[in-house]
């Protein structure tokens, strides 16, 4: 088969700073959670409904992997999605696929588990650290698959995966999600023990389980996973986007704005509001979602990122935007990847004084960031830039945009709802 090309704009953002966000917006799906939830589709030949579904670039991407396998993937309305694997054509995920999106690899424990082979190519390299993926393959060896590393490729066999006692090394979320996949069709128990915790993987084993599985301890340490034979259709919502939730609340604080973030739900963000109240944000919980607002200038604060339910990586460059402007010194230790600072030359570019040591950075904050062209090196550095062109005297123009719009949704049109004067364009 021909491989089909993902597309990918090369479209700028152009930001007027130091308009104040107002109002209401809502946050999507949550990327994280969606990817594997589509992956899920393939463990069963009856059809999958999700919805919710985040229109982005990676969701894209999933859908067009999933297609090219031979799965029927429609979208018959806006953010919802009907699935159905009842036969693939092939069981790959290329490099051409991988490589422009690590989540790809969330397919292999799906098709492990029901197919009994999969071939699936490991990415390589990555912007925010070398991110290894040897969780999956470790794992499924352990359930009695034969693997095999070949020219770039995993390529797992077996009659049908049997159940383990797995500890994994680090709670890696993907590593988890491909794992509780493949264990939902293995014959006995899986243990999976230092299991990561994130929200993700418990709307990943709520979807399992409504579909016939049978899991306990999802969003614990420890996950037991009573094999079934077979797993039936269903249709599932997909939880809303905790790390979209805590950008708009940033973008609602850097603007020293007051907006309500319809549909976020507090009970996935404690840590990160924690840390965003000690950094001066009036946060309250309302019945239609979090309101986050803010007068005064930032006050600094310390951040040490860590697995769930600890401050997530993903907020770290957000937060770092913040702080930027804050009365005095930060520090941010970034734990889970070692090279996510991509932001920081390009904050720094802004007028922000933020120094690297290792895996942290000083972050002495200054009154004023001043606009500038810059580029988006990875998602979350994307965001961060964003936020800092809201705030700075101005105008920021940031390029490589296409970063951004694989994990948020209409971004620009949801700031500019709120008052922000940001605008795309093409290059
Ligand atoms: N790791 C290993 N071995 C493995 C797998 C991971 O050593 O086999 C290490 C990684 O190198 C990293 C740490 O474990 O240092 C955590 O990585 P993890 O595997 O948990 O990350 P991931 O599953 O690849 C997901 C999110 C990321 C998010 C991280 C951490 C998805 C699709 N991606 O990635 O999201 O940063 O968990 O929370 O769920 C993003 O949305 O911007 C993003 C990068």
């Amino acid at each position: 088969m021909r491989p089909q090309r993902v597309e990918r704009t090369v479209d700028k953002m152009v930001i007027e700073g130091g308009h104040r966000l107002e109002g209401e917006v809502s946050v999507s799906g949550a990327k994280n959670a969606a990817l594997p939830l589509l992956a899920a589709s393939l463990l069963t030949g009856e059809e999958l409904r999700l919805e919710n579904v985040p229109e982005l670039g990676d969701v894209r991407t999933m859908v067009h992997l999933l297609r090219r396998m031979g799965a029927r993937a429609e979208s018959p309305q806006p953010h919802t999605f009907s699935l159905q694997a009842q036969e693939l054509t092939a069981t790959e995920a290329p490099y051409e696929l991988v490589k422009t999106m690590r989540a790809s690899v969330l397919v292999l424990g799906p098709l492990v588990g029901r197919f009994g082979r999969a071939r699936v190519s490991l990415p390589g390299g990555c912007s925010i650290g070398s991110r290894p993926i040897t969780l999956p393959p470790v794992g499924l060896a352990k359930m009695g698959a034969e693997i095999e590393l070949r020219h770039g490729y995993v390529e797992a066999r077996c009659k049908r995966l049997k159940g383990a006692w797995i500890f994994l090394e680090t709670p890696s979320v993907t590593g988890i999600e491909n794992l509780m996949m493949a264990a939902s069709l293995a014959e006995g128990e899986t243990v999976l023990e230092n299991a990561a915790r994130e929200p993700e993987v418990c709307d990943l084993a709520d979807l399992l389980v409504s579909m016939g599985a049978r899991i306990e301890g999802a969003g614990s340490e420890r996950i037991r996973i009573e094999g079934v034979k077979e797993l039936k259709g269903g249709s599932h919502r997909i939880i809303p986007d905790r790390i979209e939730a805590g950008t708009l609340m940033v973008a609602a604080g850097i603007t020293r704005g007051d907006v309500l973030i319809r549909e976020a739900k507090a009970e996935h963000m404690q840590v990160m509001m924690e840390k965003l109240v000690e950094a001066g944000m009036d946060i309250r919980l309302e019945a239609k979602g979090i309101r986050a607002s803010m007068e005064d200038r930032p006050r600094p604060v310390n951040v040490k990122t860590l697995p769930y339910p600890g401050f997530p990586t993903d907020m770290q460059a957000q937060i770092m935007a913040l702080v930027s402007l804050a009365r005095g010194r930060s520090i941010i230790s970034e734990t889970v990847f070692e090279n996510r600072f991509m932001h920081v030359n390009e904050l720094n570019r802004m007028g922000a004084q933020i120094q690297v040591e290792g895996n942290t950075a000083l972050v002495v904050g200054t009154s004023e960031l001043s606009g500038a062209p810059v580029m988006a090196t990875d998602l979350r550095a994307s965001a961060s830039l964003v936020l800092a062109g809201l705030a700075a005297k101005g105008s920021t123009c940031i390029s490589r945009i296409y970063h951004l719009d694989r994990g948020y949704e209409a971004m620009e049109r949801k700031l500019a709802s709120l008052g922000a004067v940001i605008q795309r364009v093409r290059e």
